[in-house]
Formats: C-alpha cells, sequence, structure tokens
C-alpha cells in the first residue's frame, strides 16, 4: 500500500495487535513488530526462516526514545547527535524493566537501537507509539530489499501489509557499532563509512580495518542471489552476467549487464547493489561478474555484502 494516512492506521493497528508490517527505511524495508510482544518477534523469525541466535534490530523514532530503552554513553551521545536520524545503529545495555521481549536479543543484555531516516518509518513508529523490532524484509541468507515489491516478491502472505515508500536510498543496511563494552567495535559496515564515525569518536575495534577484509571463503553466505558470483572481475565470461563499477568493457549486451555507477561513485553504487544483482539473478546466466569496487567509504559496505553473497552456500542452491 501507498503510505497514506489510512494505510499507516492500518499498519499501526496491525503492529498493535501483535502482527507484523514491511515499511521503508533509508537503508533497506524492514519487517517490523511490535518489540514487546514475543509473539511478534516470534512471527518475524518465523517468516524469515531467521536462525534463533540471530538478534533483531530495536526500531525507535527519536533520541528520547532511544534513552528510555538503552544506557547511553558519551560516545552514544556524540555518534546519535551526528548520525541520527540515519543509518546507524548503536548496540547498548539494556536498561532494567523495559517492555522489549527477550526474544529479541535472544537473552543478552544488550539492544541495537536505530533511529531511521525516513519519513515513513518515523510515522509508523509515532502512529504505532511502540519501538518496532524490525530486521531486512527478506528470507534469510538472501538478499535485502531494497523496493516493496522484493518484499512481495520474497515474502508475499507471509506479510500482512508492506508499506510502499520507494526506492531506499542509502541501498545497504546501517553500520553496527558496539558501544555496551569499554571499546567501541565495529559489528558491520554499513551506510555510515566507517571514516565517518571515527571522525567523531577516535578509532573503532573490529571490522576488517585492523585486519584484511575477509575472504568469501572464510564468511557465512548471506545477501545472496540465486546465481554464484564471481567477484573483482574486471570483464564477464562468456555466459556470465557482468555487475559493472565505473567504466564499463566496450561491446557487452544491454540485457546482461548492469552498472552500479558509470561516473564511480560509492553512494550511488550502495543504493543500486541490491536491486541490479536481483535484474541479472535469471536463469539463463552461469554466474555474476562483478567489477572491482574501491575499498572505501561506502565501498566498505558495498564488498562486505559482495563477499558474504559469493561466500559458499549451505546446501543445494535452490
Ligand atoms: O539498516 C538496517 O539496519 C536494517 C533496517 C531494516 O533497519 N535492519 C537490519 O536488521 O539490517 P538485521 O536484523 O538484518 O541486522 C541486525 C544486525 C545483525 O548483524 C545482528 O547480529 C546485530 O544487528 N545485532 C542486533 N542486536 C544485537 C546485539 N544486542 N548485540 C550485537 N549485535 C546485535
Ligand atoms: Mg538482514
Amino acid at each position: 500500500m501507498k503510505p497514506t494516512r489510512a494505510a499507516l492506521r492500518r499498519a499501526a493497528k496491525l503492529l498493535r495487535r501483535g502482527r507484523l508490517v514491511a515499511f521503508p527505511t533509508e537503508t533497506v524495508y524492514g519487517l517490523g513488530g511490535d518489540a514487546g510482544s514475543s509473539r511478534a518477534v516470534a512471527a518475524i523469525y518465523a517468516a524469515k526462516s531467521r536462525p534463533g541466535h540471530n538478534p533483531l534490530i530495536v526500531h525507535v523514532a527519536d533520541v528520547a526514545a532511544a534513552q528510555r530503552l538503552v544506557r547511553f554513553n558519551d560516545r552514544a551521545r556524540a555518534l546519535a547527535r551526528a548520525f541520527w536520524p540515519g543509518p546507524l545503529t548503536l548496540v547498548l545495555r539494556r536498561r532494567p524493566g523495559v517492555r522489549i521481549s527477550r526474544l529479541v536479543a535472544r537473552g543478552l543484555d544488550t539492544l541495537a537501537i536505530r533511529v531511521a531516516d525516513h519519513k515513513v518509518a518515523r510515522a509508523l513508529l509515532r502512529a504505532t507509539a511502540r519501538p518496532l523490532a524490525a530486521p531486512s524484509a527478506n528470507r534469510s541468507g538472501r538478499m535485502s530489499p531494497t523496493r516493496a515489491q522484493h518484499v512481495v516478491h520474497a515474502l508475499g502472505c507471509r506479510v500482512p501489509l508492506t508499506l510502499d515508500g520507494g526506492p531506499c536510498i542509502v541501498g545497504v543496511e546501517s553500520t553496527v557499532v558496539d558501544l555496551a563494552g569499554g571499546r567501541a567495535v565495529l559489528l558491520r559496515p554499513g551506510g555510515v563509512p566507517r571514516e565517518a564515525i571515527e571522525a567523531v569518536i577516535g578509532p573503532l575495534a573490529g571490522g576488517g580495518g585492523d585486519a584484511r577484509p575477509k575472504s568469501p571463503g572464510q564468511l557465512a553466505s548471506h545477501y545472496a542471489p540465486r546465481l554464484p558470483l564471481r567477484l573483482d572481475a574486471p570483464a564477464p565470461r562468456p555466459g556470465e552476467a557482468y555487475l559493472a563499477f565505473g567504466k564499463s568493457p566496450a561491446g557487452l549486451a544491454a540485457r546482461s549487464t548492469r552498472n552500479l555507477s558509470p561516473s564511480g561513485d560509492l553512494a550511488a553504487a550502495a543504493a543500486n547493489l541490491f536491486a541490479m544483482l536481483r535484474a541479472l539473478d535469471r536463469p539463463e546466466f552461469a554466474a555474476i561478474a562483478v567489477a572491482p569496487i574501491p575499498e572505501r567509504g561506502l565501498g566498505v559496505a558495498v564488498n562486505d555484502r559482495l563477499r558474504r553473497a559469493a561466500a559458499p552456500r549451505r546446501g543445494a542452491p535452490s
């Protein structure tokens, strides 16, 4: 549904009754449920076929709502001021007695919290007046949805209502930073580049900055299209589709080629990533070859998703 006032009212009513609603954020579409309802949270895991050990992000409308759920420290205040609303998730200690289902963080004493920068997400949170648990609205292990049609295609009747807010402008998930311990740790590269976070709170531990980025073989498969991926490919081989970046090789067929950003813009590449992978993920091709993407700025998150998508898959490809 288009996010009209009537649709938002209906969505809020569903959520307050423990049902699920998919909604747009600036990063990817989320599959939302009342974070205070164990029934709703269990329904999110079931709809995604998500393994139970992977905790969910809690979305709130503003910083004040976040502060009611978790204990802020100086670094959290500085990052919230700099990047919220926006594509940043903070892991902080939960306050005792808050009405958040223990299923959200699988018994951990922390919560991952974010204030999304999207008017539909924020209107929905205000209308529902509850924190919403919302992972990306895809089947576990598959590509994240950046259009409402992606959600409907992947989850269909498992979600009673999907709000259509158009394409997501960031296109990769939020950056996740753990501030619950002594050190600030980058848990997932995402829509806010590491450099931007480090400019506010100093060096981050983890996340591939201290070590070299992990190779696909070391990673668990995630964000995967059906076709195999071949990374760092300057050109496609016969039978392959090609995901280019910057200037693409001459003479490629339009049908088998997409370009993440002909001008070499990494933000544009992130915004196009999942939609273009989907467009090329067709059985007529043997694989999707992907051009090299620079490992800086949003390119770090793009490469992280691509490496996971290229990781060996468990079980037969379906
Ligand atoms: O952009 C996004 O973050 C999207 C949109 C919908 O908001 N959401 C999203 O959620 O990507 P999800 O559930 O797919 O990713 C949650 C990430 C996972 O990497 C999870 O392990 C981590 O956050 N996480 C959640 N709670 C945590 C906690 N208490 N401690 C450490 N990591 C946590
Ligand atoms: Mg996800």
